[in-house]
């Protein structure tokens, strides 16, 4: 290759690795999901989550229920049972009940469809998103990730009613910390784990062919070592001939 196509290149990548940071910098101190996608456990729990807390107002509308049930190795009926609520058919997608005109007057905002969010907004991102709702001064609900949603905390029961600690910085009062004034069903420890579920489902709703895209992989490295061994072996083998 030229030398100064090369070149290029480099700089190309540099720029990228530069610009990807600042970009992380600038969302702010993200708290880390650490979720397995491949956990399909997790991913089950967090369905139920989603159908239960979510979906009455957003929508995964490029998610059928059929697939959902293949996926997430759940038995059809398992799925008709437990996650298909009104009057859904088992291969119809995951839309939600409310009417969009409802959703403006009630909540000021229509709740976006939830199928790719993990994909635009990052697991971390909605990792953070759930764990730091705060109930401020006006006592309305806020959140640190995301200032002023519209959204509710609609997982306080869970999760319990923070408030933020104030602290001074040059001279201005910012938050500091939350702390969790009013304990929910669930310790802290749970909840992390609960959001942890929800959000493994997230991102599978977001890529559902990553788990099987994952697996593939691992075959696929693994036929390469073994293609790597007869390679070499086949090489060994013509090239004693010629010394
Ligand atoms: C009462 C209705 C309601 C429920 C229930 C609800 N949300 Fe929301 N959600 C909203 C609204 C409205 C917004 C838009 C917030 C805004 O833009 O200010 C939103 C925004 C979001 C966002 C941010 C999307 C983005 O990228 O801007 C995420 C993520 C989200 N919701 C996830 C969830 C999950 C997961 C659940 C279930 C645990 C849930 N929501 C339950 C109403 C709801």
């Amino acid at each position: 290759m030229n030398k100064n196509i090369l070149l290029a290149l480099c700089g190309l990548l540099a720029v990228l690795a530069i610009s990807t940071n600042s970009f992380a910098s600038s969302e702010g101190a993200l708290m880390h999901a650490n979720v397995n996608v491949r956990d399909t456990a997790a991913s089950q729990r967090g369905a139920r989550l989603f159908v239960n807390y979510c979906l009455s107002c957003h929508a995964a509308s490029y998610m059928r229920y059929n697939r959902l049930a293949e996926d997430l190795g759940l038995g059809e009926d398992l799925v008709m049972e437990n996650l298909v609520f009104a009057d859904a058919k088992i291969g119809d997608t995951m839309e939600v009940a409310m009417r969009p005109a409802d959703a403006v007057s009630w909540l000021g905002k229509e709740p976006p469809n939830l199928s790719l969010v993990a994909r635009s907004r990052g697991a971390d991102w909605l990792y953070t998103y759930f764990l730091t709702f705060y109930r401020d001064e006006n006592g309305g609900w806020n959140n640190l990730a995301f200032p002023n949603a519209s959204m509710p905390h609609v997982l306080w029961q869970l999760q319990g009613i923070q408030q933020p600690i104030y602290a001074t910085h040059d001279g201005q009062q910012v938050i500091d910390r939350l702390e969790l004034a009013q304990p929910g069903l669930q310790t802290p420890a749970e909840y992390e784990e609960t959001v942890r579920d929800l959000v493994t489902f997230l991102e599978y709703l977001g890529e559902p062919a990553e788990v099987k895209r994952k697996n593939v992989g691992i075959w696929v490295m693994l036929f390469l070592a073994l293609f790597a061994l007869l390679a070499y072996a086949l090489k060994a083998e013509y090239w004693r001939d010629v010394h």
